[in-house]
């Protein structure tokens, strides 16, 4: 792929600040020179924003405040003038009740921060899970210029010796711990041991899923997205990241040069082929929807029939992010599926994604499999449909006790997570291995945000008895280093009067993983009888930003958008502004 076009000094968006012989443009060089710099610093160059989602709080991107300073190192090597700006960090392991709440926030703040200051194109700092999508979701709809800088995974964990994973060894030694098969102190070793450097999550959660699928869509450099965020290689890839956005300014390259269906396709193989987060469901459909075009559910359950799951990483497989990098990285992983992907899609590179892992190689043939050798034939992911999710609802079929792919048991229905916490580990809870644990009201309006309360805990009677896995149901969504036979996404949610509002305590309850069915057991007489009977709840929120997301938060198989952020399937004049973004440019007074 060639790019020819180049702008001149006096076409960069930022000369309308700086460039212009008006006072306005006076105080914004007076402003400039206040900070320390004169008109050799920026003059006729473009003024590259840093969005940086550093903060004491969030621990997956520690190591952000170093590496904005080394995209600085490469933007003033290309000739650029780099500019940082802070922006909100959704911090997973702390933020309540949960990030996904926030994701739209940080979209919108994005997309707001690079319209109304003088950007010519952007470096995006992300990879805790919302912050990757939020950040795109918002640079896709400006349509700067934008290279996206994923976090990179932290180290492998460790205890006595054995390799631990985030989120999944949490799960399965808490598990163990109620079982009473370890001890307090054996726990507290654990936690010491488990999240030792900078970093977001090291299995293939939705921090790695979300970095690798934007390395696929084209918008991150190439071969970087499972760079070991302590790795010297990450630093170096943060200064080619600086050096490659000043001459993607210079050619105007962006994001609606590079996006296309058949990116989005080549995403969508990629989580599967990784067997990734299922909420990569929710985010993709979402960046898509920002890029105007439609990727759908549907479109993930036709894929998923023939795309192999190549990678045998946790929680589907067995190793960390750190042996995929030495095993090759997401470049070897991609040769693999070969020309099941669309290879000649752009990317920030300058050049098509087949021209990139042309010479990829594979190092270690346990870590990144042949597709003859694959971990899984097909369904990394699959899309449930059936009277219990008429809009569809998500499981991933390699992290679930393949026995229960086909499954139907007695419901066990908890109201909210509260009642939930309080009765999962009641002795006196009427509940056996075949009965199916069903959560109500944990959507995007029930609970609010839909947080990742989907791996709902086996209780603690029948972990005792060595059970480890159980159908569970929810319209949450479920960490993506969680496992378990859990159906998640279930839309419409029960908060606004979905199905699965109206399952009670026995109903029998159907799951069929191959036929892709999911459904309740009862006629459609009794189903139209208990949805007349439903009271829809009372709104949580009356005031500020959970109103604003309330009143205009879609479904998941929607990509939890707010409805007025997304762009018109088919662009008509008014949806794109001249710059070429989806929105109003900023008046320069
Ligand atoms: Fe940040 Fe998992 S907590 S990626």
């Amino acid at each position: 792929m060639t790019t020819t076009k180049r702008k001149k000094p006096e076409e960069l968006r930022s000369h309308r600040w700086y460039g212009a012989k008006d006072m306005r443009s006076f105080g914004h060089r007076s402003r400039t020179a206040q900070m320390g710099y004169n008109r050799n610093d920026y003059a006729g160059k473009p003024v590259i924003a840093i969005i940086n989602t550093w903060s004491d709080i969030n621990p997956c991107h520690s190591h952000f405040r170093q590496r904005a300073e080394e995209v600085k190192r490469g933007i003033w090597q290309a000739g650029g003038f780099p500019v940082e700006m802070p922006a909100i960090s959704l911090s997973e392991p702390f933020q309540k009740p949960t990030t996904m709440l926030y994701r739209n926030l940080l979209a919108m703040e994005t997309e707001e921060l690079l319209r109304s200051y003088p950007a010519d194109a952007c470096v995006l700092m992300g990879g805790c899970d919302k912050t990757t999508p939020a950040l795109l979701m918002g640079a896709i709809s400006m349509n700067l210029p934008t290279i996206f800088l994923p976090a990179g995974p932290m180290l492998r964990g460790d205890y006595r010796g054995q390799f631990l994973g985030s989120g999944s060894d949490v799960w399965k030694y808490w598990a163990e711990l109620r079982a009473g098969n370890i001890t307090e102190s054996d726990w507290a070793e654990i936690e010491n041991g488990i999240a030792r450097s900078p970093g977001h999550c090291m299995t293939m959660g939705t921090a790695s899923t979300m970095t690798s699928t934007v390395e696929a869509l084209g918008l991150s450099l190439s071969g970087y997205a499972s760079i070991p965020a302590p790795d010297s290689r990450h630093a170096q890839m943060a200064t080619q990241t600086g050096r490659r956005i000043v001459e993607m300014a210079w050619e105007d390259l962006k994001p609606s040069d590079i996006l296309t269906p058949a990116s989005f396709d080549n995403a969508v193989m990629t989580t599967l082929a990784l067997s990734g987060s299922t909420n990569a469901a929710v985010h993709l459909i979402a960046l898509s929807k920002r890029a105007g075009f439609n990727l759908t559910l549907e479109r993930f359950d036709e894929l998923a029939r023939k795309i192999p799951v190549l990678a045998n990483v946790r929680p589907s497989g067995k190793y960390l992010m750190e042996d995929f990098f030495y095993a090759g990285g997401l470049r070897a992983l991609l040769k693999q599926l070969g020309s099941l992907l669309s290879l000649k899609e752009k990317t920030v590179d300058g050049k098509t994604i087949g021209e990139l892992i042309a010479n990829a190689t594979v190092f270690n043939d346990d870590v990144i499999r042949s597709i003859d050798n694959a971990m899984v034939k097909s369904d990394g992911l699959a899309i449930l449909k059936g009277n219990l999710a008429p809009d569809g609802a998500v499981i991933k079929p390699p992290a679930a006790e393949s026995h229960l792919l086909k499954h139907t048991g007695k419901a066990v229905v908890f109201k909210n997570y509260d009642d939930l916490s309080a009765r999962i580990d009641s002795p006196t809870l009427d509940i056996d291995a075949n009965s199916v644990i069903v959560l109500q009201n944990a959507g995007p309006q029930g609970a609010p945000g839909m947080p990742e309360w989907g791996q709902l805990p086996i209780p603690k009677k029948l972990l005792e008895q060595g059970v480890r896995d159980m159908v569970r149901i929810s319209d949450a969504r479920m960490s993506g280093t969680s496992y378990g036979a859990c159906v998640l996404h279930v839309t419409p949610e029960s908060y606004i009067g979905g199905p699965l509002a109206f399952v009670k305590d026995g109903d029998l309850i159907e799951l069929d993983v191959p036929a892709r069915k999911l459904n309740v057991l009862i006629s459609d007489e009794e189903m139209a009888k208990r949805k007349a009977a439903w009271v829809a709840p009372i709104p949580k929120f009356e005031r500020g930003f959970g109103k604003l997301y309330l009143q205009h938060i879609q479904q998941a198989d929607k990509g939890c958008d707010f409805d007025f952020l997304e762009t018109q399937v088919s662009p008509t004049h008014s949806d794109t502004q001249k710059d070429g973004s989806r929105g109003g440019e900023p008046e320069i007074h």
